[in-house]
């Protein structure tokens, strides 16, 4: 990978201080970030549940979990909310694609923990230009299983990482990265329904399992400037949320028009398809 082409001191932040845009080249993550109320949090997740309702199912047990931005409207609303993307912008400059999005539902006493690693492992991005929100529906405390980063961590090169597919590891391969973390440097993202926390595609983090009564939901949406590649598949696609795209290099996601309409449920079979083999890439595994 290259180095870091993003330089955020030329501009003028929009949401963040040139302080906090400073704090996170240096620590690798900054929060929290308001990004509505807590009662327009708890619409979001009714909206959620709602759909889970109907199917009859959890969503952390369908494909929807991945890119679900590209099916749900709610969801295309919230990759592109205005204080996510000015505070994206801060950092990443002004034209901006949703290369993904996640879900990472952790139920009250669910054994799903996140091992420490960091995202640019698998990713197969060109440049570690790559800030991902992490935007909580619910509370996120240590309680029920937070993220945690390793503050600095970011400015380390790709370190080795180990792929186990331990079973309640909520990561693609369950891996792990292959150093010591130390817990007295670890920071706890705490988080309010509503806010949202920023984090570099280098930093060490995990999460533990969720040890309380209450459904920790929260949303991953990774933002990278246009100029970015994928360098470990044929072609990937992503969405402009931001700016303009004179590079080209990510086939154009479309919005979904409805709820789970039927040409974004085939497009969404494609892309996440075509991402898993990206993922998954030298192993003998599959999606679940
Ligand atoms: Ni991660």
């Amino acid at each position: 990978m290259e180095t870091t082409s993003a330089n955020p001191t030329t501009r003028e932040p929009k949401v963040l201080t040139r302080q906090q845009v400073e704090a996170f080249a240096r620590n690798g993550y900054h929060f929290p970030v308001r990004a509505f109320s807590a009662e327009q949090a708890l619409g979001y997740r009714a909206k959620l549940e709602g759909v889970e309702r109907q199917l009859g199912t959890a969503l952390m047990k369908t494909n929807i979990k991945n890119k679900p931005h590209l099916l749900l409207t709610w969801a295309d609303e919230l990759v592109r909310h205005p204080a996510i993307l000015d505070a994206i912008e801060d950092i990443l400059g002004p034209n901006l694609l949703c290369w993904s999005s996640s879900l990472f539902i952790k139920d009250a006493r669910d054994p799903s923990y996140i091992s420490w690693h960091q995202d640019s492992t698998y990713w197969g991005l060109s440049h570690p230009d790559v800030v991902t929100a992490w935007v909580a529906l619910s509370h996120s405390t240590q309680a029920n299983g937070c993220m945690r980063v390793d503050p600095g961590t970011h400015l380390m090169e790709q370190l080795p990482h180990k792929d186990t597919f331990a079973a309640d590891n909520l990561l693609t391969r369950g891996q792990e990265v292959q150093v010591e973390v130390d817990e007295q440097r670890v920071v706890d993202i705490v988080l309010q329904p509503g806010e949202f926390s920023l984090h570099h595609v280098r930093i060490v983090h995990g999460s533990e399992p969720n040890g309380s009564d209450e459904r920790r939901i929260g949303f991953a949406v990774r933002y990278v400037p246009t100029y970015l590649k994928q360098l470990a598949g044929p072609r990937d696609s992503a969405m402009l949320v931001r700016g303009v795209d004179n590079y080209h290099h990510f086939d154009m996601e479309p919005r979904p028009r409805a709820d789970m309409d039927p040409d974004a449920v085939e497009m969404h079979r494609k892309v996440t398809e075509e991402a898993a083999r990206i993922l998954y890439r030298g192993t003998d595994r599959g999606p679940q």
